[in-house]
């Protein structure tokens, strides 16, 4: 596994490896990595004939800088779970190599990032979109794999692609959970222990809310799902929306689309997670 941290020196070695008609798979990560983030690396592999991690901490997704500073960053680890995962090239650029100036480009890709995450943080999806072309136009990759845990993050890759024309298959991949319930994240290695031993509820609640449709109605199944998380001091749902998988546009019936997913974001004591589970009518 090679580590490199230049553009330059990256497409020399991806330019060998498509001269030998290999295909290029990609995951764009902003390391801490977990077993989740693992999954998507041993996917790619098996889809491609090189696999590429990128780990960058990408400041312009980041509306609050007290996250930005506190993210983990644990590089060495990474590349030792990385290496061992059978990733080919480490791709772990500076901030100058990036952006060697301001990317004043501005996204708009409508519904699809204004709402949930793109109302509750401003500027993130323009962030994301901004770090992940530039990823793409670097590393040229056949497939790319995100994690469907970011269900409206991988909407707005497609977008992106969409709108870009970039010629890349995205793929979106399940959500890796612990034991409990509780989805995998970088955040929840910030959790106390009493968080964490609370923090299943929202996967346990979202899974008991599948067992009320199609007989409540959208509006009453969001109520269950709000109020019985909110119901535990510690946590505070910040947002929960039954949208299509598709649009993100919230529905008010089950009947506005073939595809519902729930999608909610909650503090639990000041660590911000993130979870959604797919509705079958
Ligand atoms: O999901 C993430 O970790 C990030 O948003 C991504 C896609 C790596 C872009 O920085």
């Amino acid at each position: 596994m090679k580590i490199v941290n230049n553009i330059k020196e990256l497409k020399g070695y991806l330019a060998q490896e498509r001269q030998k008609n290999r295909k290029i798979g990609l995951v764009p990560t902003m390391g801490a990595l977990h077993n989740g983030h693992i999954s998507l690396v041993k996917r790619c592999g098996k889809d491609n004939d090189v696999c590429v991690v990128s780990v960058f901490v990408n400041p312009t997704q980041f509306n609050n800088k007290t996250d930005l500073v506190t993210y983990p960053r644990t590089l060495d680890k990474d590349c030792a779970l990385l290496e061992s995962a059978g990733c080919n090239y480490v791709f772990a650029p500076s901030e100058q190599e990036m952006y060697p100036e301001p990317d004043v480009r501005k996204f708009d890709f409508g519904t699809v990032s204004s709402v949930m995450e793109g109302a509750y943080r401003p500027g993130h999806f323009n962030g994301v979109a901004q770090v992940v072309s530039k990823l793409f136009y670097i590393v040229e990759p056949d497939n790319a794999y995100f994690g469907e845990k970011d269900f409206q993050q991988v909407a707005v890759i497609r977008a992106m692609v969409k709108q870009l024309n970039i010629p890349v298959l995205i793929n979106a991949c399940p959500i890796i959970r612990e034991a409990d319930g509780l989805a995998l994240s970088s955040r929840n290695v910030r959790l106390t222990p009493e968080q964490r031993q609370k923090a299943p509820l929202i996967a346990r609640t979202l899974k008991e809310s599948t067992n009320f449709v199609p007989e409540k109605s959208v509006q009453e199944v969001k109520e269950y799902v709000i109020n019985t998380i909110n119901a535990d001091p510690v946590m505070r749902v910040e947002y929960y929306e039954i949208v299509d998988g598709n649009t993100m546009n919230a529905i008010n019936s089950w009947s506005d689309t073939t595809y519902p997913v729930g999608c909610i974001t909650v503090y639990c004591g000041d660590v911000r997670l993130i979870d959604n589970i797919k509705y079958n009518k």
